[in-house]
């Protein structure tokens, strides 16, 4: 019988992978992938239950342990980052919180880059802290900052590349190289980016982590997150965690990322070009002491790192418009453009991360981040460019009467 599911897919690009892993059909031979919603599995026999429980028999028990929407987003993700194994958790900071508290314990250090979102430093500095597991803070790009936080209780790095919004990069494969030559773990939040512009476990990092509330889903609908690497590490260590403390995602969140993720490659080839559009266009309408940030610039400190590193730019575009009030007279101002404190969505996003994403965190740790109050964040979308360039362009004006 012709199961297209039993195909064999390792060595198949990207959006073929993105289509066809972890499509398994069910005895309905459905050709769109069914969504598991229940709680719990049946059993044939408490004989069966009990062998199920221990182990001993391969099946499902209970969705806090496995499910199979969520099984099948976990392996297609897995294959788009070409890491072994991934988990999936109920958001983004789950999987961050998840990851920190299992591969970290009491005693233990851990090397987090300033510019992270908001909510990743918190939980360093609030519940980390009181785990008595220590937190440096370095600057993302300086890797002898990197070298020199090390001691010999670090057993973790953790960045963001491009980072949340300052859009700085790490070089990832030095980053891991470092890393290695002391037996720390390099984790990799690859929000920005998603495996088609970069794939970390490629350059040398052991594990990333998604938002798959962003550009995994696309379409701004659910939350999810994903952790990837290897195999034993995810399961000997943070597999436990994630079945008796239950951050996990729901299935039907896991097969909305599952469709989103059919569509991924497609999206971010064109959301990368109107970002690239849409930064051209910038630089040439700002004046200094205006700003454009976006790794695709020549004018980007790092544009030849990113051009080394990622396979392309990424499709969001910052502006920095010297003021606060700046800033939020030109946000009211547009007209297109959705304020939203989300990004990877098909519509173009606009957020102010000083007094959203990163206004909780301390004003000098704000200033280390690089979040000024005149940083304006655009996650750009899937409309004619033409539309999004004149929606900014009337608001531009309107800003600077
Ligand atoms: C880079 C980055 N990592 C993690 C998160 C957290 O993801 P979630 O909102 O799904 O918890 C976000 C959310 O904005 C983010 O931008």
């Amino acid at each position: 019988m012709h199961n297209p599911t039993d195909a064999p897919l390792p060595g198949r690009g990207m959006a073929t992978q993105a289509l066809h892993t972890g499509r398994h059909l069910t005895a309905e031979r459905e050709n769109s992938p069914s969504v598991f919603l229940t709680s719990s599995f049946v059993f044939e026999s408490a004989a069966q239950a009990q062998a199920t429980f221990a182990g001993s028999e391969a099946g499902n028990v209970y969705s806090r342990f496995t499910n199979p929407s969520v099984a099948a987003f976990e392996e297609r993700i897995a294959a788009l980052e070409n890491g072994e194994k991934a988990l999936a958790t109920a958001s983004g900071m789950a999987a961050i919180t998840t990851l920190f508290l299992t591969l970290l314990s009491a005693g233990d250090h851990l090397v987090l880059s300033r510019s992270v979102f908001g909510s990743t430093t918190t939980i360093a500095t609030t519940l980390l802290a009181r785990m008595a597991i220590q937190t440096s803070h370095v600057p993302l790009a300086d890797l002898d900052a990197w070298r020199r936080a090390i001691t010999p209780q670090t057993r973790l790095f953790f960045l963001e590349t491009p980072a949340n919004p300052t859009l700085e990069l790490a070089d990832l494969a030095a980053l891991a190289q470092l890393a290695a030559e002391h037996g720390i773990i390099l984790a990799v939040d690859n929000v920005f980016c998603t495996p088609c512009l970069q794939r970390p476990l490629d350059l040398g990092a052991q594990v990333v982590v998604h938002s798959g509330t962003k550009y995994l889903d696309g379409q701004g609908r659910v939350l999810g997150g994903a952790i990837v690497g290897n195999r034993a590490l995810l399961m000997e260590k943070v597999y436990p965690y994630l079945r008796n403390a239950g951050p996990v995602l729901s299935p039907f969140n896991a097969w909305v990322l599952f469709k989103g993720l059919e569509t991924l490659p497609l999206r971010m080839e064109r959301q990368c070009d109107n970002a690239a559009h849409i930064a051209t266009y910038l630089t040439e309408r700002l004046h200094p002491p205006m700003v454009v940030h976006y790794p695709g610039l020549p004018s980007h400190p790092q544009h030849a790192l990113a051009a080394r590193q990622m396979r392309r730019f990424g499709a969001i575009v910052c502006l920095d418009l010297g003021s606060r009030a700046q800033a939020h007279r030109f946000i009211d101002s547009l007209q297109l453009a959705t304020i939203t404190a989300n990004l990877g969505d098909v519509r173009t996003l606009v957020t102010h991360p000083a007094t959203t994403t990163h206004g909780r965190l301390a004003p000098e740790m704000r200033a280390a981040a690089g979040v000024t109050d005149g940083l304006v964040r655009l996650s750009v979308g899937l409309e004619d460019v033409a539309d999004i360039i004149a929606d900014l362009d009337q608001a531009l004006v309107q800003t600077e009467q």
